[in-house]
């Protein structure tokens, strides 16, 4: 068969590949504790699903208006004003059956074949994915594990050129945890400006967070009328299945990336977008959010000790999300090969540092969206094995 050859370009998120593998050593029998998935364990908060129950009783059934009802956009923009401390109308959100959506529209709205953008690696696969897919040149620039997973910012100004149109930052980050400060984001804002760039902010892991965030970008003056800030409801309460993810953007983009809806997905779900409204504002949402973030900083100091207690590992506390990302380069076994030992003869799923690029090699993701005590049953899987398969660190290798 063939494709177009923009396919060629388009890449995949391994943790679903390894979840894939994982599932069929399952069907064989095997034990595996699953860290490879980046979706929390729990379930959607009850008031949630009973407002999506109530919704659909009473009609919520139909096509809604492309960006999104309403009532939930307001809601939406509510939540950002909270946020970012500075006024977001509702004309300015667009409401996408995912948050992935936001990305791969700002891209086809914005963006020409051979245009640059900016993007950290490690970083969520689908970044360079979709700036491949579009035909722009993807600029990755390296995620600073010694200065505590923040983005290398030296590096993003050297990398600027005049045909870089974009950056996309990721605060807290997807699979390091790390976290941007204050100081970070006023000197990209100051480079956005400096440089006419748009900046793409992926805030969709902003209420699991483990300590007081920054202001967002777009909070500083100028800032606004370039951002596109990406997030949604599928990390912070339990409901990456209900597809629902917005964006906040310069009116005028909203109303492209409107048209962009009308010829795609038409809307997201009428029922999943009026539980949003429940999800955003109902308090009862706000104690199981907090609940849940409470069960991940506990796991994350579970999953942190443990894992630096083995020969090889060295883990650094992440700020937030619920990945942990250990340097495992010391255990002498490269990264990849050491995710495919650890599932099938360890049985513990982990995705490789370096399917989040290059910088991401000699790390492995945990995704610590399973208990505590599978959490401790995995560090002791690892750890056996590493002491048997590579039985002294080996970091002369
Ligand atoms: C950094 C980041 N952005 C976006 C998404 C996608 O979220 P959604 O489920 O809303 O498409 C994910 C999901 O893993 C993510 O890790």
């Amino acid at each position: 068969m063939k494709f177009a050859a923009r396919m060629d370009r388009l890449g995949t998120e391994s943790a679903f590949e390894v979840l894939a593998q994982a599932r069929r050593l399952e069907a064989e029998g095997r034990s595996v504790i699953h860290l490879e998935i980046g979706e929390p364990d729990f379930g959607t908060p009850e008031n949630i699903i009973e407002a999506a129950h109530q919704a659909m009783l009473s009609g919520a059934t139909h096509y809604t208006p492309a960006a999104g009802v309403p009532r939930v956009r307001e809601a939406v923009a509510r939540e950002m004003t909270r946020r970012g401390g500075v006024e977001v109308r509702p004309s300015q959100v667009v409401v996408v059956p995912g948050t992935k959506n936001i990305l791969h529209f700002a891209l086809l709205a914005l963006i020409e074949p051979g245009d640059e953008v900016i993007l950290p690696d490690p970083g969520y696969p689908v970044y360079r994915s979709l700036v491949d897919f579009v035909g722009a040149a993807a600029r990755p620039v390296a995620i600073n594990e010694d200065a505590d997973f923040r983005m290398d910012l030296d590096e993003v100004e050297r990398t600027i050129t005049a045909k870089t149109r974009m950056i996309i930052i990721n605060s807290p980050q997807n699979p390091t945890g790390g976290v941007l400060t204050e100081a970070d984001l006023d000197r990209l804002a100051e480079l956005a400006l400096r440089h006419d760039l748009w900046v793409v902010s992926d805030e969709i892991y902003s209420e699991i967070c483990f300590q007081e965030l920054p202001r967002p970008i777009w909070s500083r003056p100028g800032l606004a009328e370039r951002t596109i800030v990406m997030d949604g409801l599928s990390k912070t309460y339990a409901m990456c299945g209900w597809r629902l993810g917005y964006g906040v953007m310069p009116e005028a983009l909203a109303e492209r990336m409107t048209t962009l809806l009308i010829n795609t997905s038409a809307c997201a779900a009428a029922f999943t977008q009026l539980a949003a409204i429940e999800a955003l504002e109902s308090p009862q949402s706000r104690v199981a959010v907090d609940a849940m973030v409470a069960a991940f900083k506990g796991r994350r100091d579970v999953l942190v000790e443990g894992l630096n207690q083995i020969p090889g590992f060295r883990c650094h506390l992440p700020a937030a999300a619920f990945y942990a990302f250990p340097n495992v380069t010391e255990t002498g076994i490269p990264s990849r090969e050491l995710a495919g030992r650890l599932l099938n003869e360890a049985g513990v799923a982990a995705v490789a540092g370096d399917a989040f690029g290059a910088h991401g090699q000699g790390h492995l993701r945990f995704a610590y969206t399973v208990s505590e005590q599978q959490i401790g049953e995995a560090v002791e899987r690892i750890s056996a094995f590493v002491r048997s398969a590579a039985p002294a660190p080996v970091g002369s290798r």
